[in-house]
């Protein structure tokens, strides 16, 4: 027997009314994904050719599907949103299979293997039209269609119309259908509008299919996989249960959490085996952490890529930035846009911005390293800092091999300080620092010896004495 051709309609053309924050909530991320994704994801997957139902901010959506997919997905629109019935009779252009797949775009959690159970069994049944269930006996559950089952006839009862028990009544419509398309095309186009707010709902095919003597096949899910979202709250729920199960994933791959409810790891990041997480740290962003890292507590990694065996101490932020093996970076440090060979350590309070650090070298303490090329082996002193903006352009600092720059420099950039050179502490430089050379940009000090017992004798009229100062090393003046 020939096998039967299948395509899939998502609907995503919905106002998110119950949303309240003024953008579709398809485009809404879940663990940095946005939550269309998951199901354009899915059924890309699983090669079966589908189209999208917008309207609602449509280019919005559109823009998010064609970024991550490019073509592989169609589009269709629903000019006025006037319900699921009415948007699925909007595609009716582009029917062709033997049967349809639709799924509501609000259904983030569903799975591959949910979608195959759907597929056989309704061609074990010879169904019209097959329909997912899943069980719920919470009465506080709003938003549901309830199926109820009566002389006979199965029905999805919306919750605006429902009456019942939800004891009695405990099976809940998932909003993913399989359907003949003879059926469909024959029934939509029959769907009523609701007469309290003149939406045409797809859940009334069932009750149609059901009295015709049509088959219908429910298909059973557990409740978690189908949990749908219309309000955040639920996107809430929603997000919890997606990240647990990337946690429960990376731990399977020999990641340890020590605290991984306080962990937020986003679906498009990779960890390595043997890599420790402590409370509180964000992976975010397509990361990538190697193997045998140490993530230490309150650390943001955004859009970073970690080799194997780095030390990331606590509350850091490291963004759009390489940091290569057994480097060491923090407590408190801000690194963005910056490469970090091996090797080096970045300490506290030590600020990177666009700039790019060699191996073995280190600032270990309260730093602003911007616009800088640092070589190997160099050292940068406590309070550097590389004054990379005049105002109105920036300027980039060079530092070669095998440097020392002492503590508390300001390098005024464009600057470039060569291998092997060193710079005093206190320095404001200037001028680049040939090879071998020590610069040293300070004021000389002077030394008023036994200035002090005078100045305590003379109290509040010191200052003449202050100004009459003009050697390095003077008497005290006698008067
Ligand atoms: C729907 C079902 C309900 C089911 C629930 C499961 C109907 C009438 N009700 O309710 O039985 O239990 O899903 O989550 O179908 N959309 C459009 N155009 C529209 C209206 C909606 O494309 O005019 C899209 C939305 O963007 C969304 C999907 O259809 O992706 C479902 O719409 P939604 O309003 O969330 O339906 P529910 O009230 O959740
Ligand atoms: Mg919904």
């Amino acid at each position: 027997m020939q096998q039967k051709t299948i395509q899939a309609i998502i609907l995503a053309a919905g106002k998110s009314t119950r949303f309240n924050t003024g953008r579709s909530k398809l485009v809404e991320k879940i663990c940095g994904q946005e939550m269309i994704l998951y199901t354009t994801s899915l059924l890309q997957n699983l090669a079966i050719p589908a189209h999208l139902v917008v309207g609602y901010q449509a280019p919005a959506i559109q823009e998010v599907v064609t970024r991550h997919h490019n073509n592989y997905f169609g589009f269709l629109e629903q000019t006025e949103q006037k319900g699921t019935g009415h948007a699925v009779l909007c595609t009716r252009s582009v029917w062709h299979a033997d049967t349809l797949l639709i799924i509501n775009g609000d259904v983030p959690l569903i799975t591959s293997s949910l979608i195959t159970t759907l597929l056989q069994d309704h061609d074990a049944h010879n169904a019209a039209i097959s329909f997912v269930i899943a069980h719920n006996e919470d009465p506080t559950l709003i938003g549901y269609g309830r199926i109820v089952e009566q002389d006979g006839i199965i029905s999805i009862v919306e919750p605006t119309e429902f009456k019942g028990d939800t004891h009695q009544h405990s099976w809940i419509n998932a909003g993913i259908y399989l359907i003949n398309r003879s059926f469909l095309q024959e029934y939509c186009q029959q769907l009523q509008a609701n007469p309290t707010n003149g939406e045409f709902y797809l859940t009334d095919l069932i009750h149609m299919a059901s009295k015709n003597n049509l088959g219908v096949c429910m298909v059973k899910s557990s409740f978690d996989t189908i949990r749908g979202v219309n309000t955040l709250k639920e996107l809430w729920a929603v997000e919890q249960i997606k990240r647990a199960d990337i946690i429960s994933l990376w731990m399977e791959r020999g990641v340890r959490f020590m605290a991984a409810q306080t962990n937020n790891i986003d679906i498009n990041v990779s960890i390595g085996a043997g890599t420790m997480i402590s409370n509180g740290v964000h992976i975010v962003n397509n990361s990538t952490i190697g193997a045998h890292c140490i993530l230490e507590p309150f650390s943001i990694i955004n859009n970073a890529h970690l080799d194997q065996q780095v030390t990331v101490r606590s509350h850091c932020v490291i963004q759009d930035s390489h940091i290569a093996r057994e480097s060491c970076v923090g407590p408190f440090a801000h690194i963005q846009s910056t490469t970090i060979e091996q090797e080096c350590v970045i300490g506290n309070f030590v600020e990177t911005k666009r700039t790019a650090i060699g191996n073995n070298s280190k600032a270990k303490h309260l730093t602003l390293l911007s616009d800088a090329r640092i070589g190997t082996h160099t050292n940068i002193g406590a309070g550097t800092i590389t004054c990379n903006f005049n105002g109105s352009a920036k300027f980039q600092t060079t530092i070669g091999n095998h440097a020392f720059i002492g503590s508390n420099n300001t390098l005024i950039a464009p600057i470039t300080i060569h291998d092997n050179s060193y710079t005093a502490a206190g320095s404001t430089i200037t001028q680049d620092v040939p090879e071998q050379s020590l610069a040293i940009a300070r004021s000389r000090q002077i030394n008023k010896l036994n200035y002090v017992p005078l100045l305590k004798s003379k109290k509040s009229s010191a200052a003449p004495f202050i100004a009459a100062v003009k050697t390095n090393t003077e008497k005290t003046p006698k008067e």
